[in-house]
């Protein structure tokens, strides 16, 4: 059988929500690979990735994943650092809401801006991403098997199993599992991998913090067959470990 992997020694990588979570572990995984990482998170992680960029070489871009000028803004300070050969979609937020309130008014109803804001973040956002971080990989040089990059994107076990008060979320991260292999298709033509992947629960800021969000967490865990979250010593159930 084949194998290849993709060498991302000294081209550059963009990692969408990289100050944070799944993104920031993604950007220490790319960096201690030898790629040069472009943070791409908003302004206000600021300073959490510039303390993950004394570890890692690359660079913070603020950027909102919906913001299309931000985001040609970061590409190319990729393509500066070198060959664009990865992206992976991390950022993403979550909003619980269920789709009525309990008093019977239509104005109690789920939040309509709130139901587009997740879909436009979680979902517009990486499309957006794709589309424009894909446009400058199609004219680097492809590796000898005709490769030129990856792309990974964020979605969630929500997408298959929403739990109550998802509906938003739930719609956004089905909406990256289904354009995912239409994607792949269209960009195959370029020699770029697009793959997504479905995570399970893991303790990051995007829970929140204080008593509502433990609440909420250990409710979420309920159905986590095994190993179950309760049985998980505090300190490995975060990122980045405490
Ligand atoms: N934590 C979980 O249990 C879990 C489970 C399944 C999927 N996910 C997904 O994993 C991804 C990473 O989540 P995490 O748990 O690491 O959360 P996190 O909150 O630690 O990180 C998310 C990052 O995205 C950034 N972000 C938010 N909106 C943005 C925008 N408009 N533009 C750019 N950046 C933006 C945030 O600033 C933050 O740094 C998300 O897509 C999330 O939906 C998380």
């Amino acid at each position: 059988m084949l194998r290849h992997m993709l060498d991302i020694n000294g081209a550059s990588a963009l990692v969408t929500g990289g100050a944070s979570g799944l993104g920031e572990a993604t950007v220490r995984a790319l960096g201690e690979q030898g790629a040069k990482v472009v943070i791409m998170d908003l302004e206000h992680q600021a300073d959490k990735a510039e303390k993950i960029l004394e570890d890692v070489e690359g660079a913070f871009m603020p950027t909102d994943v919906t913001d299309v000028d931000q985001v040609i803004a970061a590409v190319e300070k990729a393509k500066e650092l070198g060959p664009v050969r990865a992206l992976v979609n991390s950022a993403g937020i979550g909003w619980a809401t269920r789709t009525i309130g309990k008093d019977g008014e239509y104005s109690s109803a789920h939040d309509l801006t709130v139901f587009r804001k997740v879909l436009e973040v979680n979902l517009v956002g990486t499309f957006n991403c794709i589309r424009l971080a894909a446009t400058a990989m199609s004219g680097s040089d492809p590796d000898e098997f005709g490769e030129r990059s990856a792309i990974v994107n964020t979605a969630s076990v929500a997408a298959l199993e929403g739990q109550i008060g998802q509906a938003a979320y739930s719609a956004s991260k089905a909406g990256i599992v289904g354009m995912t292999l239409t994607i792949a298709r269209d960009l195959a033509a370029v020699g770029v991998r697009v793959n997504t992947i479905i995570p399970g629960l893991f303790d990051t800021p995007i829970y929140g913090q204080g008593e509502a969000s433990e609440q909420f967490k250990e409710r979420l865990s309920v159905g986590c067959l095994f190993p179950s979250v309760s049985v998980l010593p505090r300190s490995t159930r975060r990122w980045p470990p405490s």
